[in-house]
C-alpha cells in the first residue's frame, strides 16, 4: 500500500456563515480519510498574502485578500491514500459553475470566490507548506483508527 498523505483544507469564510462545516467534515470522514488537525481560526492580512503568495500578482488577490479575511474559517489537516488528489476530486472545480453535481463546489459553491472549500493543489510540496502556514508539529495528531488496526 501506498503511503499516507496529507493535505491542507480549509472551510471559507462562506462556508462557515451557510453552516456547512458539518457537512464537508462529513463528506472526508465517510470517505475513508482521517482527520489530523482542525481549528477554528481567523485569517489576518498577512497569513492571506502568506497562503496566496503565488496570487498577489493577480487582478482578483484584493478581492480574494478582503474575502478570506471577512470572517472565521475552519482549518483541517486531512490524512490518507492519495489523499491530496482526492480531496480535488471531491472539491470540483474553482469554479462552481464548472464543478459537478456531487462535488462540494457542485452542490454548494457560488462563484469563483464563494466557493466554499479550499484544498492544497497537486504540486510537489504545496500540501506540506500550506499545513506549516496553518499548523505547528504539536497541533498535528498521529493516531490510530479502529478501521485501520481490526476492521481491515
Ligand atoms: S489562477 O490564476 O488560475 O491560478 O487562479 P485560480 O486557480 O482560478 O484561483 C486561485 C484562488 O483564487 C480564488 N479566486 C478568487 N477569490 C475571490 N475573488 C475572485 N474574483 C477570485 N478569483 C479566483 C479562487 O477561488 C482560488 O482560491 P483557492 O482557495 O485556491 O481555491
Amino acid at each position: 500500500m501506498a503511503e499516507a498523505e496529507r493535505t491542507f483544507v480549509m472551510v471559507k469564510p462562506d462556508g462557515v456563515q451557510r453552516g456547512l462545516i458539518g457537512e464537508i467534515v462529513s463528506r472526508f470522514e465517510d470517505r475513508g480519510l482521517k482527520l489530523i488537525a482542525g481549528k477554528f481560526m481567523r485569517i489576518d492580512d498577512e497569513l492571506a498574502r502568506e497562503h496566496y503568495a503565488e496570487h498577489v500578482d493577480k487582478p482578483f488577490f484584493d478581492d480574494l485578500s478582503s474575502f478570506i479575511t471577512s470572517g472565521p474559517v475552519f482549518a483541517m489537516v486531512w490524512e490518507g491514500q492519495d489523499a491530496i488528489a482526492q480531496v480535488r476530486t471531491m472539491m470540483g472545480e474553482t469554479d462552481p459553475a464548472e464543478s459537478a453535481p456531487g462535488t462540494i463546489r457542485g452542490d454548494f459553491g457560488l462563484d469563483l470566490g464563494r466557493n466554499v472549500i479550499h484544498g492544497s493543489d497537486t504540486e510537489e510540496g504545496s500540501a506540506e507548506r500550506e499545513i506549516g502556514l496553518f499548523f505547528d508539529e504539536a497541533e498535528l495528531h498521529d493516531y490510530e483508527r479502529i478501521d485501520e488496526t481490526w476492521l481491515y
